[in-house]
């Protein structure tokens, strides 16, 4: 197998006492689509927000392509490859839609809308970021909405834009951030086949959480990371992790619906 493009060790991060995430050790390889899943407060957002940069007083190691970037900066991360979206989908809702794609994808981690307006691109690259952007449009099926104002989308239309704006910079590694939440069944499903794709074509990685297990299970993901109390409960395929016992009680919390995980 090839050299991990991220490796997680013995990452933890507490909050006053609480460990929100204990001890996790996990990596991802080039061309991979995992899935990240866990009940409530397991440690998913936390984990992304360690492996971006933006919690301080992390211990553990994180490397990318064998470079350690724990003591790196949200911005320094993201120029290696990565981008992440939010859990709360972070538009700039007084832009259009075409606008918030446009935006230079620098301080994604943190998102800065001064510096990010200001940086001065040239004609051609300006041309190139705007086909760009309409391409994204056209694979996400929203190009018709390119001068809708941020402000006027729904709460999935806006999801999507968030992954459209992650996508732009053609990342290396993408961590998404429950990126269905409160998005319509079908269009979950469309969504989750074009990260597929995306995947099998660019050879990118995708890491992306999802709190229905019964839904990851269908999407195709190459590998799941089952999460529990800020550790890792199992790592598997979606046949393993289906029919583990372990990971249906931590979910559900109990033996008496165990029969109903992962079933058609
Ligand atoms: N910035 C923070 N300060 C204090 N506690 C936090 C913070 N972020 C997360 N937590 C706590 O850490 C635990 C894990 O949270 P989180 O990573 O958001 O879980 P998940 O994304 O799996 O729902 C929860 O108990 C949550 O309340
Ligand atoms: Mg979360």
């Amino acid at each position: 197998m090839s050299e991990p493009l991220l490796r997680v060790e013995g990452l933890s991060k507490e909050f006053g006492g609480l460990v929100a995430v204990g001890d996790m050790t996990f990596d991802i390889y080039p061309g991979e689509f995992v899935g990240l899943i866990g009940p409530n407060g397991c440690g998913k957002s936390t984990t992304f927000n360690c492996i971006s940069g933006l919690l301080p007083k992390t211990t553990g190691n994180i490397e990318v392509c064998g470079q350690d970037i724990l003591n790196l900066s949200s911005d320094q991360i993201q120029k290696l490859g990565f981008t992440r979206t939010f859990q709360h989908t972070r538009l700039w809702r007084e832009m259009t839609v075409i606008e918030n794609l446009l935006v230079p994808p620098r301080n994604q981690f943190s998102p800065n809308k001064f510096l990010a307006l200001f940086r001065p691109f040239s004609r051609l690259e300006e041309k190139k970021r705007l086909k760009r952007a309409y391409e994204v449009l056209r694979q996400l099926e929203i190009p018709h909405m390119a001068h809708n104002l941020a402000s006027e989308l729904s709460g999935g239309q806006s999801k999507l834009v968030d992954i459209g704006r992650a996508l732009m910079s053609d990342p290396q590694l993408l961590l998404l951030d429950e990126p269905v939440a409160g998005v319509a069944g079908p269009l979950a499903m469309k969504i989750f086949n074009d990260l597929r794709e995306h995947v099998s074509k660019t050879g990118n990685s995708v890491l992306i959480i999802e709190h229905n297990m019964d839904f990851i299970l269908r999407q195709g993901v190459d590998r799941i990371i089952v999460m529990d109390q800020g550790r890792i409960l199992m790592e598997g395929t979606p046949e393993e992790v289906k029919d583990s016992r372990e990971v249906i009680e931590a979910y559900l919390g109990g033996e008496g619906e165990a029969e109903t995980v992962g079933e058609e």
